[in-house]
């Protein structure tokens, strides 16, 4: 099993529909978008949280969320994220794709961390070469995966009757959905999905990925602060974390921390980009669950200095008028990943 080819992320079909499936640490998203002469329908989505982390109970909540979206195709585009994926931005000597196939194939495993036998890669060329730009090197981005997830990921599908289309990676699949509201925006952003376990950072220069990490922080750390300091349990401290009422003051400070944790280690982030690669961070798009947190955006803008913006994708799609328009809203950030995913074709 490849990764499909990471430059046929922004191909576009005429008329086509396609299913993403966003396999996140809390809970499984699914999208069907039909694309027809240049618009793009949400026609179906749905959020299954898990029973437990067990296979069974995943493949259980793929095909509850498949079965609740109304959704009959078995062809799905999914994403892995994690520590068994590596991505590394590289500088090669400018050459066609085909010689970098062959020249990766020799020399990739200086760059993986892994055994070349236990990942699966996948490359693409980030620089415009039609831009007039005679360099003598290129950038290359470099994915790895590890085998063992992807098996893992296949399997898990063919116990849910489903087959994987594409295998990508969350940060790029977050990125491929804020195409839809960046509008090919110019100078250097960060776009962050936040979501249970892992906050995914990619940084984009003109659009362009120039660096990507995941900070193992998210929204179940805002749980685990509200418990350790209102002495309650998990359930009542997610109810409290998604509607806070008059407890807000205390709530903040409570999960101040863990914001603080998590801006430390994007300013880590933004401190590389600018001393390393010329790139400062004009502004933040958050998105995924954790960005309906109330006030995210507030906190993290004060604690970094900089324009924090939530965004959402579904906002830029058309809407079929079957699905309930509350709970899409509801949802929205949430289905950020499934929809980039979906937009793969
Ligand atoms: N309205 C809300 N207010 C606060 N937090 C919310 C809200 N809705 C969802 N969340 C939080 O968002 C998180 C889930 O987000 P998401 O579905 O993007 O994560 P995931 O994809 O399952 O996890 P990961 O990306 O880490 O694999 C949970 O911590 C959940 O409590
Ligand atoms: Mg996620």
């Amino acid at each position: 099993m490849q990764i499909k080819q990471l430059s046929e992320r922004f191909a576009k079909k005429k008329s086509s529909s396609a299913v993403g499936l966003d396999i996140g640490n809390s809970s499984v998203k699914v999208v069907q978008l039909n694309s027809c002469a240049g618009t793009r329908e949400l026609a179906h989505f749905d959020v299954q949280a898990y029973k437990s982390r067990q296979r069974r109970d995943i493949v259980a909540s793929i095909k509850k969320a498949m079965e609740t979206a109304g959704i009959d195709s078995q062809i799905v585009n999914t994403s892995v994220a994690g520590q068994a994926v590596i991505v590394r931005y590289i500088q090669m000597p400018r050459m066609t794709k085909e010689e970098l196939s062959k020249a990766l194939k020799l020399g990739v495993g200086k760059y993986i961390p892994f055994n070349l036998d236990e990942v699966n890669y996948d490359f693409q060329i980030l620089d415009d070469f039609s831009a007039s730009a005679p360099g003598k090197t290129m950038r290359v981005l470099l994915v790895a995966v590890k085998k063992e997830v992807i098996e893992e990921r296949i399997k898990i599908l063919k116990e849910a009757n489903l087959t994987p289309a594409v295998i990508d990676v969350d940060a790029f699949a977050s990125v491929n959905s804020f195409h839809l509201v960046s509008q090919g925006s110019s100078g250097v952003i960060a776009v962050l999905d936040i979501g249970a376990d892992i906050t995914s950072t990619t940084i984009l220069r003109d659009i362009v990925p120039i660096f990507n990490r995941d900070v193992p922080l998210g929204g179940n750390n805002l749980t685990k602060a509200l418990i350790e300091e209102f002495e309650i349990n998990a359930e009542e401290a997610d109810r409290l974390k998604h509607n806070p009422k008059d407890k807000y003051g205390d709530l903040i400070n409570a999960v101040r921390p863990v914001f603080d944790s998590l801006a430390k280690e994007l300013q880590r982030s933004f401190n590389y980009c600018e001393s390393q690669l010329g790139a400062m961070v004009q502004k933040v798009f958050l998105t995924g669950g954790t960005a309906k947190f109330k006030g995210v955006d507030k906190v993290l803008s004060s604690i970094l200095g900089i324009d924090v913006e939530i965004w959402d994708p579904t906002l830029k799609l058309q809407i079929n008028e079957s699905l309930e328009k509350e709970r899409l809203k509801e949802t929205g950030p949430i289905l950020t990943v499934a929809v980039g995913l979906a937009l793969r074709g």
